[in-house]
């Protein structure tokens, strides 16, 4: 079984009476209200996203830690932890992020490869349910921390399983070369070691492989040694509760064919069965990444001399994934195109100063003219969360639809704001 959506993107996001929609409004209508660019999520496919995964697991005790990394609007994460869902944090400000959205710290994960005192410190005063360490020195670290503020830290230990997840090398987490967890083989010494720090509650084991899995093989491979570690561990006098078995499950952006949740589930259960934990999962992208989509406006039709350029209003500030892992998303006019509409190879590019500013080459697409909408589709995780001011561009605003109405979930700033961040030295200062 596959994840059962027949295209990329999101059924929410459809063509009704000749315009795209997201659920029940046309994006025309918000780029009139809010202008171009702007991303735009739908809350029904979040939502139907979130109960999908939550009824795979509904016969198990499970903790669903939203990764807030992959869509950090506060809207984003309050409508899910309305619907119940934890999150999965990685720094002061993702914490912070969560707490303000409504998530009880201790529906809290908080992980990372490298966390400051202060981070350290933060966390254990909102009192989240879990701090997942990467490595020994952050082991000494915690236990000086929470010996130092009269608490105990309780932890999972992050290991890695030395697995090759099958993606794109820069979100690839699970082999000896990457710098995450402490190598499954030294993982039993940390946690004999973890056992006897002061100010620490040992509760489990914790692994992330990668993001946009495809295959659930490297996830069966790694999640089988994490637990014949748990085994190994209590035969040893170390009895854990908890197995954090992380993100990573993929959506489809283009003919990829990931597994079905309930698939992914059985496979779960399968491998823990009898364990006796509970599990915890920290998924990102497949909560919210087909449930938004980018719209830019067409500012002009140029023919070169080798290729026909479309050029955007959004750019790789907005929406980096194409630049950054030569990412396929999914380029629809917002005007649904006539039937039989011939498509023609063209490159969809933004205006900053870098070639690598493309979002797609040669993309066989209908006739859009200058002036004409288009919808970047799957962008709703990594997107907006990525995006920066690059080019002194003003940051993309976010939409959040719910049925026929919408609301503007963070709005475009204005150029006095922008510029209003910048200090200038005394030594500069006008005379
Ligand atoms: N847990 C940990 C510890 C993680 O590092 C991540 C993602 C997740 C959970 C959530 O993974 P997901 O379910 O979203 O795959 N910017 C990249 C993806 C980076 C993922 C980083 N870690 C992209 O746009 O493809």
């Amino acid at each position: 079984m596959t994840d059962g959506e027949a295209a990329p993107g999101a059924p929410e996001f459809a063509y009704r009476a000749g315009e795209f929609h997201a659920e029940e409004v046309a994006l025309s209508r918000i780029a009139a209200a809010v202008g171009t660019p702007f991303y735009c999520y739908s809350s029904a496919a979040i939502e139907r996203r979130y109960r999908r995964f939550a009824a795979a697991f509904a016969d198990r005790p499970v903790r669903i830690c939203y990764a807030v990394k992959a869509n950090s609007n506060l809207a984003v994460i309050r409508l899910l932890a309305r619907l119940g869902a934890g999150a999965d944090v990685v720094s002061e400000g993702e914490l912070r992020r969560a707490l303000a959205a409504g998530v009880p710290p201790d529906r809290i994960v908080f992980s990372g490869v490298g966390k400051s005192d202060a981070e350290i410190a933060f966390a254990l005063e909102a009192g989240v349910h879990q701090i997942n360490i990467e490595s020994e020195p952050e082991l000494s670290a915690v236990s000086a921390v929470a010996s130092a503020l009269g608490k105990t830290a309780t932890l999972a230990i992050r290991v890695n399983p030395d697995v090759d997840a099958h993606t794109h090398a820069k979100i690839a987490t699970g082999r000896k070369e990457n710098k995450f967890g402490i190598d499954i083989a030294q993982a039993p010494g940390a946690f004999r070691r973890a056992a006897q720090l002061p100010g620490l509650a040992v509760a489990g084991v914790a692994l992330h492989i990668g993001s946009q899995l495809t295959d659930l093989g490297p996830f069966e491979l790694a999640y089988r040694r994490a637990v014949e570690l748990m085994r190994a561990l209590a035969r040893d006098g170390i009895a854990l509760g908890r197995l954090d078995l992380g993100g990573g499950l993929g959506i489809r952006y283009r003919h990829e064919r990931p597994p079905a949740i309930e698939d992914y589930a059985a496979m779960v259960k399968q491998v823990t069965d009898g364990l006796g934990a509970e599990l915890e999962f920290e998924p990102g992208r497949w909560m919210v990444g087909n449930a938004g989509v980018l719209v830019a406006r067409t500012l002009y039709v140029k023919d070169g001399v080798a290729r026909r350029f479309l050029i955007q209003d959004a750019a790789m500030n907005d929406l980096v994934r194409p630049a950054l892992y030569e990412a396929w998303h999914e380029i629809v006019p917002v005007r649904e195109p006539a039937a039989g509409a011939e498509r023609r190879p063209i490159d969809v590019v933004g205006p900053v100063c870098e070639t690598g500013d493309t979002f797609a080459a040669q993309r066989p697409l209908p006739p859009i003219a200058a002036g004409e909408l288009i919808a970047l589709l799957s962008a709703g995780a990594y997107g907006a969360a990525m995006s920066s001011s690059y080019n002194t561009r003003l940051m993309v605003p976010e939409v959040l639809v719910r049925g026929g109405e919408f609301a503007v979930i963070r709005p475009r700033p204005s150029f006095a704001e922008l510029l209003s961040q910048d200090r200038m030295p005394d030594w500069l200062a006008e005379r």
